[in-house]
């Protein structure tokens, strides 16, 4: 069983001073006007999971306006059976401290924590953004998938920034060009093994992604591919490649082929999601890749949580009815909403409902939840 979420407390984060909500094992819904803070709850879950905000790089931000610190804890079940509690503690001016039942670490295991998916109006970047945005969601889902090549990544971007300065040393005289050879070598051999993790990914997301996006309303097909750079197939084929372009990267002082370059292509109707579709089709593109991703982890027992922030604003209601029977296939979700309404299946039995009112949370089924204090 995939490890899960069952508790939250919130402190001085954002507009909570105190919260405190239960989650549901299946779906829970967090319903509030607009303002009442239902984003910064799902933002508290995902921050007190990962140690780290899903919407901004800028940390203290996330401290209550006139509180010196902000702490965040989360009970987990993890894939031990235990229940475990992930604290962070977060003031402006000193190092964040995260704990994992009391004890003190850098980052939370990932088998006492669920993966955590996130879709909010932020996260369209995957979709709309620079390439570089979908390598390393691509590259995240490789690493989830097959945890043993999750370091390929970080040895590939290592051995990139050694041939960059071997580079660097090359134009300036301090080196001649044989001292790229071994880095030529090294980033071939490394780079065959990251662009392979990337195909069989994106290999397996494909179809899903396809059969998700229609159902979820995309009105043409939509695909889902990997477009490397090189179309060598093994080391040394993209070893020659990178000899071959020495001259012009050292012209320019940094490497310009290899999978650093790479794409994982978006198209809905044989046309660029990323650049000829609304908003509105780059969201439920984005839903579609989500999901897709989800229902490959399902099928291995790892299923993340999914936050769905205000994720059913722009769905028509056959739509949403589709997004519900998404979120039933299994594994734990948490959607926010203006109304419960828009939540198809919000107001069935097993499904936790949240209120949020200005920051201070209200227990509207008998299970879900101990009020803010
Ligand atoms: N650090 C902070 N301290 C106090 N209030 C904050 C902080 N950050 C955001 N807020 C407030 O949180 C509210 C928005 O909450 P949000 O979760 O985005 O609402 P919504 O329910 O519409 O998703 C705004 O009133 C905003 O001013
Ligand atoms: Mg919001």
């Amino acid at each position: 069983m995939a490890p899960r979420a069952t508790r939250l407390r919130l402190r001085d984060f954002r507009n909570y001073e105190r919260a405190e909500v239960a989650l549901g094992e299946n779906l829970t819904v967090v319903t509030g006007p607009n303002g009442a803070g239902k984003t910064n709850l799902l933002e508290g879950l995902y921050f007190a999971l990962v140690g780290r905000s899903c919407r901004t790089s800028v940390e203290r931000e996330v401290v209550r306006v006139g509180a010196p610190a902000a702490r965040l804890e989360v009970d987990t079940e993890g894939e031990d059976h235990r229940s475990h509690r992930l604290e962070v503690g977060l003031a402006p001016g000193e190092p964040k401290r995260l704990t994992l039942d009391g004890s003190v670490l850098d980052r939370p295991p990932a088998c006492v924590r669920p993966l955590v998916s996130v879709f909010m109006p932020d996260r369209l970047t995957l979709i709309k953004g620079p390439p570089t945005t979908r390598r390393a969601h691509l590259d995240q889902l490789a690493a989830t998938l097959w945890p043993a090549r999750g370091p390929v990544r970080f040895a590939y971007a290592q051995a990139l920034a050694q041939r960059n300065a071997a580079l660097a040393r090359v134009r300036s005289g301090r080196s001649s060009t044989a001292a790229l050879d071994p880095w030529d070598v090294e980033l071939a051999r490394l780079g065959i093994e990251l662009m392979e993790a990337r195909a069989e990914a994106a290999a397996l997301v494909a179809p899903g992604f396809a059969v998700r996006a229609g159902e979820l309303g995309l009105p043409e097909r939509a695909e889902l591919a990997y477009a490397p750079r090189s179309l060598s197939g093994e080391p040394a084929g993209l070893r020659e490649e990178l000899f071959e372009r020495r001259p012009g990267d050292l012209e320019r002082g940094f490497t310009g082929h290899g999978p650093h370059r790479d794409e994982l292509v978006l198209r809905h109707g044989g046309r660029l999601l990323r650049s000829h579709a609304s908003q509105g089709q780059q969201r439920v593109g984005l839903l579609a890749l989500l999901f897709a991703e989800r229902d490959l982890l399902l099928e291995r027992e790892s299923a993340p949580l999914m936050l769905l922030d205000d994720v059913t604003s722009e769905l028509d209601s056959a739509r949403r009815a589709r997004l519900a029977e998404a979120v039933r296939a299994g594994g734990q979700v948490v959607v926010s909403a203006t109304e419960l309404e828009h939540v198809p299946g919000g107001i069935e039995r097993d499904v936790t409902h949240v209120e949020v009112q200005d920051g201070t949370l209200r227990d509207r089924a008998p299970t879900g939840l101990a009020s803010a204090a």
